[in-house]
């Protein structure tokens, strides 16, 4: 046969519960009659895929992505819906009909490595190959571990493999396209006298190698594929199909830079290890990442370069909100040495003990100073300040600056004005506010909620005298300001602008802060502020009434509110008085 038939896919669909299939990618949790989970296709922070078991669908609401079980697996997987129908049958354990053949663009591509692949494998165990694996056996490899990563050795030879496929039919320009063999005056092998590594693609078909030498000569260290239509090394990391159901167990993830350091770590039954293979991480690396849902353990070697790629890789990664530890290993170069010196033991004792990013830059910024010296110290607390300007964890925010302030005898609140000050275009943003000029009435709205940003002591006065504002922004800031002090029980301008306020009014506190940081804070000042503020209510109210005196012919009404009013008045000038 050599498609599915409509009817066995329905039947497969039929069998297959939604729920259960996407449960075996992403977590969900049952909230009322659907299921939810954060939405593997867009950069997800709250749960915002629906799936609904009735109707056999998902939907996302924020990306509005939709579908059915299959066009789920299809899209997860990044296959071809054929490939995710027979997924979704073998996870329902219907046997449906193989016999046909997959008919990929680049079935070609594939069929020539994997066969290239069974090639390796079997020099490895050949006379030809006896000087690598003994290379490999005093590195630790043993034939199991040979055995489960398929490793292989290239011969010395110059065409085998380019001879090995052409016979078997393939065409020239497939062996090269698939990074296999190398025009020169005739066509050769690119992998020669080489141990070979496969790399699958996330779905665990080989689709390249990284060939090392083994013997002492002056040649590079590893030869890997070139970018190939099925090899794209910015969105493959090697492990990854035997890492990721076993990350989803253990709810987490090693990224390691060498393959030899994740080979390693998963033949010591550490199996949720994968390896960038020296390169940066890419979006697509990061998507692959982000798929697993859990937290990444980023270990680069333990070189110059290991610390700029954790870096470069930590930035990359905390930008798309992964959770991400990092851990610095010390007394080996790489994972793999670590292992062999020490212990799988004493290894997850060290992921165990893991730092966050954020602690991680702030040793990393210690370096290279000497810290009792003024500039330096200067110039390590910019830095510091600069990363607590991109958090928005207000306790985070106050530990670090409170570890500063008693570190190096610095005022706190220089530190807190600091935070405040730094963001480039949000500063922008205030000078075109600025501009517009405030009313009297909108300044000492701006001054009373300032007062309330510093002590909580200003906050408890308006919430017993005003708890009220005649001016809907204002107000909505003051509100916000409650807000806060009732949560946390404390107040800090930082904390307050990094945390608890919407987006619409980010602007507006902060010019309140930019416009009033000068002042000096005083008891008296601000309870004038508040009757004055007082008055303003009295005054609108006042202005209410007028118009509804106006608009009624019942005498004995009129009157009423002109006592209203009179006592509006009376109010007022105790209000100025006090
Ligand atoms: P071993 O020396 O076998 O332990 O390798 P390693 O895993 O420790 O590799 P290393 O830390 O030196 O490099 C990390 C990764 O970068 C390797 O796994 C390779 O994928 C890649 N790499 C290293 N050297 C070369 C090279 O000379 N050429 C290329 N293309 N890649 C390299
Ligand atoms: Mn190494």
């Amino acid at each position: 046969m050599a498609v599915l038939d409509n009817g066995e896919i329905n039947r497969i669909q039929q069998t297959a519960n939604i729920v259960e299939i996407i449960s075996s990618y992403i977590t969900l949790e049952k909230k009322g009659k659907n299921y939810f989970g954060m939405c593997p296709f867009h950069d997800d922070h709250n749960p915002s895929m629906s799936v609904s078991e009735e109707k056999g669908l998902f939907t996302c609401f924020v990306c509005h992505k939709t579908g059915n079980v299959f066009s789920f697996v299809q899209d997860y997987e990044n296959i071809s819906f054929i490939e995710a129908v027979k997924i979704v049958a073998n996870k329902v354990g219907i046997e449906i009909e193989t016999g046909y053949k997959e008919t990929s663009k680049y079935s070609k591509h594939y069929e020539a490595v994997d066969l290239a692949l069974k090639f390796y494998q079997n020099n490895l165990k050949s006379r030809d190959g006896t000087k690598a694996h003994e290379y490999l056996k005093k590195r630790g490899i043993t034939d199991e571990i040979i055995e489960e990563f398929n490793i292989g050795y290239a011969s010395n030879n110059y065409d085998t493999i380019t001879k090995l496929l052409t016979n078997k039919g393939y065409d020239e320009e497939i062996l090269i396209d698939a990074g296999l063999s190398v025009r020169g005056q005739t066509l050769y092998d690119l992998f020669r006298n080489r141990i070979t590594f496969p790399i699958h693609n996330p779905n665990g078909k080989p689709v390249g190698f990284s060939a090392r030498i083994y013997e002492d000569v002056k040649e590079a260290k590893y030869i890997n594929t070139k970018e190939t239509p099925i090899f794209k090394k910015g969105k493959i990391l090697f492990n990854y199909h035997r890492a990721q159901n076993e990350a989803r167990r253990v709810k987490s993830l090693i990224v390691v830079e060498g393959q030899m350091d994740a080979i390693r770590i998963y033949a010591s039954g550490i199996k949720n290890v994968v390896a960038t293979m020296g390169t940066a991480l890419t979006g697509d690396h990061i998507k692959l990442l982000k798929k697993l849902n859990v937290p990444i353990i980023l270990c680069m070697d333990n070189d110059e370069a290991g610390e700029k790629a954790t870096i470069q890789n930590g930035e990359a990664l905390s930008k798309s909100a992964v959770d991400l530890r990092i851990l610095r290993l010390s007394g080996a170069k790489d994972p793999d040495e670590y292992i062999l010196k020490h212990s799988k033991e004493e290894f997850l004792d060290a992921i165990n003990n893991a730092i966050t990013y954020f602690d991680f830059k702030l040793n990393y910024y210690k370096k290279d100073k000497n810290l009792n010296k003024v500039e330096d110290v200067s110039k390590y607390i910019n830095q510091v300040v600069k990363e607590l300007n991109k958090s928005n964890d207000p306790i985070l925010i106050d530990l670090t600056v409170n570890d500063l302030a008693a570190n190096y005898g610095i005022d706190k609140n220089v530190l807190l004005n600091q935070i405040i000050k730094i963001e480039a275009p949000k500063v922008e943003k205030i000078a075109v506010r600025k501009e517009k000029k405030l009313s009297k009435n909108q300044k000492l709205s701006s001054i009373l909620l300032y007062y309330m940003m510093n002590d909580i002591k200003y906050i408890k006065l308006y919430e017993q005298e005003l708890s009220f504002i005649p001016d809907e922004e204002y107000l909505e800031i003051a509100n916000d300001i409650l807000a806060f002090y009732l949560k946390y029980n404390y107040i800090s301008i930082a904390d307050f602008i990094s945390y608890e306020i919407s987006k619409d009014n980010y602007e507006q506190v902060l010019s309140i802060v930019d416009n009033n940081i000068k002042i000096e804070l005083k008891d008296a000042d601000y309870v004038g502020i508040v009757n004055k503020i007082k008055n303003w209510i009295c005054e609108d109210k006042i202005e209410e009434l007028k118009e509804k005196q106006k608009n009624i012919s019942d005498i004995n009404e009129k009157l009423n509110i002109a006592n209203e009013i009179a006592k509006m008045k009376k109010r007022m000038c105790q209000n100025e008085e006090s």
